[in-house]
């Protein structure tokens, strides 16, 4: 095991309110919920998405053509939420490349604003909240591009819910996996000394203080969904707000300690993991500012980032990465092997 699992601590955390779901089970509940509440002001509440990200993803399309080499692209945007990813894809890949396209997401209430930006781009887009619809073979071939962006955290499994693509997805496929936590930044010594020594600056910068005033004018939707979870009998006694939260961002590792407790994510781990099924062909990091978006410091700290990112290109805060499905590897049996 390359690093401790952070559902145990889940599980820890979950036991005062008498969970009534194993925590996978809770997890994918719990996103759903929030998720819901949250599709009408997702695309206002993440302004660093549509700030740093598209560059990034003109760079991974452009890598995800030359590797399809021609092939017109069917592709899947799983955890599409309100069609980040897809928006991208489209708006660099002329439509008649583009065979297929099919949104899948648990919230209706994010699909549903997928469909109202995605309908008008693409219009035979096709949009699906049912895992088993997804997972059952399409006629047309399956799928030679997936794309999650901001998704993997979310996860119980991210690993296994990858896996379990795998049969909608062809044997040459690339994956275009944009903005992910990553945990190397609070692991790297260097990186959380820069962290400690200046995420006090925030407090120079106004506009923070006006995002610290949002809850009070319009809740978080934490209180609401632990409210609701509730009724629904997910729980004995109703969580905090906090602990809806930690559910909801399941694999984010705000400090050192909840790295080293497991949270985050470490694509050269993932690699790992996925050392079998795909090749990771590509990565970026960025925000070198740990959890705090670096256009929320003063530039005077902006430039200090420059020089930590400068040392640790590989240990920002938040990752991008490409990947294609590792050649398949031809297993001999016994009555097949090398004969001598
Ligand atoms: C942070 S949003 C990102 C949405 C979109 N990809 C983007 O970049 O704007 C995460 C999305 O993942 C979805 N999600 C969470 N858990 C999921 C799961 N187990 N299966 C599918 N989608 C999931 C949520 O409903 C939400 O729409």
């Amino acid at each position: 095991v390359l690093q401790p699992e952070p559902l145990e601590e889940i599980e820890k955390l979950l036991r005062p309110y008498g969970p009534a779901l194993p925590v996978a089970e809770l997890v994918e509940e719990i996103n759903r919920l929030f998720h819901d509440v949250h599709a009408a002001d997702y695309d206002t509440v993440h302004p660093e998405i549509f700030a740093q990200l598209p560059s990034l993803w003109a760079e991974m399309t452009e890598l995800a053509m030359a590797n399809l080499a021609g092939s017109r692209l069917r592709v899947l945007d799983f955890g599409a939420g309100t069609g980040f990813a897809s928006e991208q894809i489209l708006r660099h890949v002329p439509s008649e490349y583009i065979e297929r396209l099919t949104c899948y997401d648990l919230s209706e209430k994010m699909l549903a604003v997928c469909r109202s930006k995605i309908d008008r781009l693409f219009p035979s887009a096709s949009y699906c909240a049912n895992f088993e619809v997804l997972n059952s073979n399409p006629s047309s071939g399956p799928y030679n591009v997936l794309l999650t962006n901001s998704v993997l955290h979310h996860l119980a499994d991210p690993v296994g819910a990858i896996e379990k693509l795998h049969p909608v997805l062809s044997a040459g496929a690339v994956w275009l996996a944009g903005h992910e936590p990553s945990s190397r930044f609070f692991a790297n010594e260097e990186c959380r000394k820069h962290f400690e020594r200046f995420k006090w600056t925030k407090l120079l910068v106004p506009r923070n203080y006006l995002e610290k005033l949002r809850p009070l004018v319009k809740p978080t939707g934490y209180e609401g969904v632990a409210a609701a979870a509730t009724s629904n009998g997910m729980f004995r006694r109703m969580p905090p707000g906090r602990v809806i939260s930690r559910l909801v961002d399941l694999r984010v590792a705000y400090s050192a300690q909840e790295a080293a407790a497991g949270f985050g994510m470490d694509f050269e781990k993932l690699a790992v993991d996925f050392a079998e099924t795909w090749q990771l062909k590509w990565v970026r990091t960025y925000s070198f500012m740990g959890d705090i978006y670096e256009s929320n410091v003063p530039s005077i700290v902006r430039r200090r980032c420059r020089e930590v990112e400068l040392k640790f290109p590989r240990d920002g805060s938040n990752f991008c990465a490409v990947w294609t499905r590792a050649t398949q590897k031809i297993l001999l049996g016994p009555e097949e092997g090398p004969t001598h």
